[in-house]
């Protein structure tokens, strides 16, 4: 996941997907990648990591968890730990989505002790950051966005920050069939890097990939990846079905063919 080589096709299953499910859609999505044209990674249920990592083997598909604890180990009944995903075979966890900071009051500050801990175990991160409808309307994206990538950030390194891709989720976005449309997306994009800018050097900045999450389809994928702010995309329910998130990864592909 070197941030500046190619563009992002992220999916996040959710709760979706049994472990035959996830390996036959694995395997047929391997078959179907166009080679060097995006790097794909798939978060999968926990139940599901080990089998498709195997299936991904040797693919250009990466498996990745959509959620850990921030301990190293204790007695946190029924929680993951970060060394468990990387010892199932997960390359990265997302961290931070609105569903977890809804659904299971996370705040900013639990991210960011999630963040360290996967960073620091060798997980790569994509943090998802964004703001609800509300806070739209009232002009406050810019200071949602500030105090949630402060937050979130703290304590994380230069050096750390690499292995990190931010995902730009508007609540209002997910799940709803309200996309935001591309350049609202590209020009908050830009606002997510000037943030950055006053925690990392322009060097570091530069490379931090900025992916786009909310009702994205195959209808609206590239006018997203045509901005060049806009490096990629996390992809909840068109990520389910095979065609539908293949005609995103092979974007370019089908746009040529
Ligand atoms: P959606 O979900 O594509 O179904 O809107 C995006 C996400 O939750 O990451």
């Amino acid at each position: 996941m070197e941030s500046e080589a190619s563009v992002i096709i992220a999916g996040n299953w959710k709760m979706y997907k049994t472990n035959i499910e996830a390996v036959d859609f694995i395997r047929k999505l391997g078959e179907k990648i166009a080679p060097t044209k995006a790097q794909v990674l798939l978060a999968v249920p926990f139940t599901a990591i080990a089998p498709a990592a195997k299936e991904a083997e040797g693919s250009l598909i990466e498996i990745g968890a959509q959620n850990m604890n921030d301990a190293s180990e204790g007695a946190f009944t029924g929680e993951v730990a970060a060394k468990m995903l990387i010892d199932a075979g997960a390359k990265f966890v997302i961290l931070g989505h609105s569903e977890r900071r809804r659904y299971f009051n996370e705040d900013d500050a639990f991210i960011n002790r999630k963040v360290k801990r996967a960073l620091k175990e060798g997980l790569k991160v994509i943090l998802c950051v964004g703001e609800s409808l509300s806070e739209r309307e009232a002009e406050k994206t810019e200071e949602i966005l500030q105090n949630q990538l402060k937050a979130c950030l703290d304590g994380v390194s230069e050096n750390d920050i690499k292995h990190l891709i931010i995902a730009y989720e508007p609540v209002w976005a997910i799940g709803t069939g309200l996309n935001a449309t591309a350049p609202v997306v590209e020009e908050t994009h830009l606002v997510i890097r000037q943030i950055l800018a006053t925690l990392y050097s322009e060097e570091v900045v530069k490379k931090v990939s900025i992916i786009y999450g909310g009702s994205v389809k195959p209808a609206n994928a590239q006018a997203y990846i045509d901005e060049p702010n806009i490096d990629g995309l996390l992809v909840g329910g068109a990520s389910l079905d095979l065609d539908t998130f293949d005609q995103i990864v092979n974007y370019q592909h089908h746009a040529n063919t």
